[in-house]
């Protein structure tokens, strides 16, 4: 039996891992507990587990110190769309590093093998693409973006200290753009946003020209690629890539929904933010090595079943 603590966990991946580790234990009775401050997630996203004997929430804010007897710590907790992460950007950095030191310090305490999840953020602006893993990024200290590009890079550094410095068993995976049922509504996330706005007519905003890409896995690819690598026993720590190495454009992905959801709404078009990337794609060569990674659902496929849950929703 494993003690499973899943930081996040009532975010919209973590309540996926969940979800997922609790199936994955069913026959060992491996037990999982989430830890959240609600900031960006909802207790909505884990209220069909709390049934489950074997599952336990706790109210918790990932910058104060912790003990819990755990044997596994996925670290999820930390907004992840621009909204949720500028609304207190200091407050984010601290979830990003103390939040992290927290963590590794629990893990290190109870000898608990601890997954970190970064980002592509960590690579910034690429002025290489695709980004492998040895890109070494592009990112600006002083912008609106860097609490959290920066506290993630930060988080990075930490974990291969504290393996470093006193051998605590570690993993990385840095996501990439990932989507799918109980994605904040208006979280400000591009493939809500233009599924929200496609559902109610209104215009659909594009910022910038639509040309810039994105790749774009759906959450079920992303969460078998995080429980593969953490389980994968051997002294690869990463970190990997994760992510949907197909492309598509902004444009693209703005006429996909207004097909899908059959929507009169036009598309309209408004100025870039600051230092939002033009180009994002993963080369995922290292997770297709190690852990046999390869995305399995389409975009059409899974902006339907995303679609349907914002149909329900809103
Ligand atoms: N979804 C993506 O495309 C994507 C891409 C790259 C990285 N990630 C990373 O994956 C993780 C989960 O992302 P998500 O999309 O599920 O976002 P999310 O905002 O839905 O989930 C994050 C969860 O962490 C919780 N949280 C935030 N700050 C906290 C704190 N200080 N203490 C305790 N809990 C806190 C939130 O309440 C929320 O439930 C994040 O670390 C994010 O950086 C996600």
């Amino acid at each position: 039996m494993k003690r499973i603590l899943v930081a996040g966990g009532a975010g919209f991946l973590g309540s996926f891992l969940c979800e997922k580790l609790l199936a994955m234990g069913n026959s060992r009775g491996d037990e999982v507990i989430s830890l959240d401050n609600y900031f960006s997630g909802s207790k909505k996203n884990i209220e069909h587990l709390l049934s489950n004997p074997r599952f336990e929430a706790i109210r918790h804010d990932v910058t104060q110190p912790i003990h819990l007897e755990i044997d596994e710590i996925y670290n999820l907790a930390c907004p992840a769309s621009p909204i949720h992460y500028q609304h207190n950007p200091v407050h984010t950095t601290k979830t990003c590093v103390m939040g992290a030191i927290n963590m590794l310090e629990l893990a290190r305490n109870v000898k608990a093998k601890i997954i970190q999840a970064s980002t592509s953020e960590i690579y910034g602006d690429p002025l290489v693409h695709p980004q492998n893993e040895e890109y070494f990024g592009n990112v600006n200290t002083i912008g609106a973006r860097s609490c959290y590009d920066e506290g993630k890079r930060v988080a990075e550094t930490l974990f291969y200290d504290y393996h470093r410095q006193y051998g605590v068993e570690i993993k990385i995976v840095r996501i990439f753009n990932t989507y799918g049922p109980r994605m904040a509504v208006n979280d400000g996330r591009v493939v809500s946003n233009f599924i929200i706005q496609a559902l109610k007519g209104d215009e659909i905003t594009i910022y910038g020209d639509g040309k810039q890409t994105r790749s774009f896995c759906y959450v079920d690819d992303l969460i078998d690629g995080i429980t593969n690598f953490m389980n994968l026993d051997s002294k690869e720590f990463g970190p990997i890539n994760l992510g949907n190495p197909s492309e598509f454009t902004i444009f693209e992905l703005a006429e996909k929904i207004i097909k899908l959801t059959k929507s009169r709404s036009k598309i309209i078009f408004k100025s870039l933010p600051q230092n939002d990337p033009l180009q994002r794609k993963p080369v995922i060569e290292k997770a297709q090595k190690l852990i046999n990674f390869s995305p399995k659902i389409d975009l059409e496929i899974g902006l339907e079943k995303t679609i349907n849950y914002f149909k329900q929703t809103i």
